[in-house]
């Protein structure tokens, strides 16, 4: 089926983090492909593995020095397409992640630019001369703290960073750079993987006078230094939309293929990369809506309500609760009501999303101040920005290092992975592997949770319920988001209905113990 990804779960892998091979305590691709078995066991449909190419890692792949490549620390390209060919003998896809804002310093393309100011590949970075008195073109400042311009003296001008100064951002404006990425995409496409997700899509193209950014008068000391200006200028152009539908138009080449864009922007502005009918964006603005949610049932259903209304003709929804740079689900809501998030997640409309270790219930995890290793903890310190905490390493057993490798990983494991790992909990019906498997059996069983239609049924106190239907398949989903009992009026319609799933095995979905939640069909 060419829309095979409106149907799928898929399932972000931190390749860093998921299973080690060879002994170095750091996640591979012949890792990921030894525990395809045990994903498979669970029912997800697609991975998405956050970046394998060659990379200095001063952002943990996100500096990406050769787009073509794996790299040595993950394996070979001969391994990634040992694993594609794995991936899809069982019938799972395998989404890369494209990196296209920026390239890393180290990449030949930044080595030629910074050169001289004449070198042909000068214009392929976003170079400017000093503002007066030598201070730096404009008032940027880059996501991970500090100014966005870095100084280069042997060339005597500044060039332009959103993340780290490891990381050039790529100028889109010039057509050369544009060829050369949509060549990445056709590099990957032809060796058959099934899409990107791309990374920051929404900083790609920059205001072409690079003017000022309007400065927050609102911003306090404590929150990000990135948020002292609104992005205005430095990101979200118009001009981005049309590279959308380059890329978008690759995929389409090769049929079957999906792209979803980072992007991280109120809904109306989210909503622009859909595209349109005659010029189609991305399949999937990643929807973001419910990491930084209110835990409450009438906030999650206004997000619900508000996400699904303002989706264009044909946009199909998706959902998230977590990924490699926010808190985990379990850490934000509490080990309880993670069952009953998961539960939501897998039972909105549209393609969720869900992180590694999140179906065993992981939570962030404390690293003492000398194990931290993620560079926005490090330039922006103390004010809860670190990610280190989300990545990791996933807990598969009860065997030393809990089965991720067999040396010390390269992040601590959570304090309590000998009783929460894989194993432990496939072996434990009460477990949230469990339930998360039950939730994906059930998607995959009904088109109504597929592909249903979504109606609200209620949301009042701690009490959220909506129905999905597709045909003569109809199911209701009856969540409590509170840690005290309700009682639930079962609407006509559904009276009869059993209990497919039940976030902590209770049977009355008309008196719902503290975070319980039901599926009943
Ligand atoms: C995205 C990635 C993040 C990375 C940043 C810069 O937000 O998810 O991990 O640090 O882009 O590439």
């Amino acid at each position: 089926m060419s829309e095979w990804w409106k149907s799928a779960v898929i399932y972000q892998v931190y390749p860093r983090s998921f299973q080690d091979s060879n002994g170095d305590g750091i996640g591979d691709l012949k890792g990921i492909e030894r525990r395809l078995d045990d994903l498979q066991a669970l029912g997800i449909d697609a991975i998405w593995i956050s970046p394998i190419f060659p990379s200095p890692m001063a952002d943990f792949g996100y500096d990406v020095a050769d787009y073509r490549d794996v790299d040595p620390r993950f394996g070979t390209l001969d391994d990634f397409d040992a694993l594609l060919a794995a991936a899809h003998e069982r019938g799972i896809r395998v989404l890369l992640d494209l990196v296209p804002n920026h390239s890393s310093s180290a990449h030949p393309w930044f080595e030629e630019s910074r050169a001289s100011r004449d070198n042909p590949k000068r214009d392929w970075y976003i170079w400017r001369d000093p503002g007066p008195g030598g201070a730096p073109p404009n008032n940027w400042i880059s996501d991970f703290g500090g100014p966005a311009w870095e100084w280069d003296a042997a060339t005597g001008q500044y060039y332009y960073h959103a993340f780290l100064k490891e990381q050039p951002d790529l100028n889109w404006r010039n057509p050369a750079v544009r060829a050369a990425m949509m060549d990445v995409l056709r590099f990957w496409f032809a060796r058959g993987i099934d899409g990107f997700r791309i990374d920051v899509l929404w900083h790609m193209v920059k205001h072409a006078d690079l003017p000022d950014n309007p400065v927050n008068a609102a911003w306090r000391p404590g929150e990000p230094d990135y948020t002292r200006v609104h992005q205005l200028h430095s990101a979200d152009q118009p001009e981005v939309h049309d590279i959308a539908a380059e890329m978008r138009a690759i995929a389409d080449e090769y049929g079957a293929r999906v792209l979803i864009g980072e992007i991280y922007l109120p809904v109306p502005r989210l909503m622009g990369y859909y595209g349109t009918a005659e010029r189609p964006g991305v399949h999937l603005p990643f929807n973001f809506q419910l990491i930084g949610a209110e835990w409450n049932a009438r906030g999650l259903a206004a997000i619900i309500d508000a996400y699904e209304g303002a989706l264009p003709a044909g946009g199909w929804p998706n959902w998230v609760l977590g990924n490699h740079d926010r808190p985990r689900i379990a850490t934000r809501v509490g080990p309880a009501q993670a069952r009953v998030a998961m539960m939501l997640l897998l039972t909105l409309r549209g393609t969720p999303t869900l992180y590694y270790g999140d179906e065993i219930g992981m939570e962030d995890v404390a690293i003492p101040p000398d194990l931290i290793r993620d560079p926005r903890e490090l330039n922006d310190p103390g004010i809860g920005l670190g990610r280190d905490p989300v990545r990791t390493p996933m807990a598969w057993d009860d065997s030393p290092n809990a089965g991720f490798s067999a040396a010390a990983p390269w992040l601590p494991l959570h304090p309590d992975w000998r009783v929460r790992n894989v194993a432990a909990q496939r072996g434990d019906p009460a477990s949230m592997w469990r339930l998360t498997r039950k939730l994906l059996a059930l998607r995959h069983a009904h088109p109504a949770l597929a592909l249903g239609d979504y109606r609200p049924v209620e949301a009042k106190g701690d009490l959220l319920a909506w129905e999905r239907r597709l045909g003569h398949d109809r199911l209701l989903v009856v969540l409590n988001l509170g840690d005290r009992p309700q009682g639930f009026a079962i609407p006509e319609w559904a009276e009869g209905f059993a209990v497919l799933a039940a976030a902590r095995g209770g049977t009355d979905p008309a008196l719902l113990s503290p975070n319980e939640g039901f599926v009943l069909g």
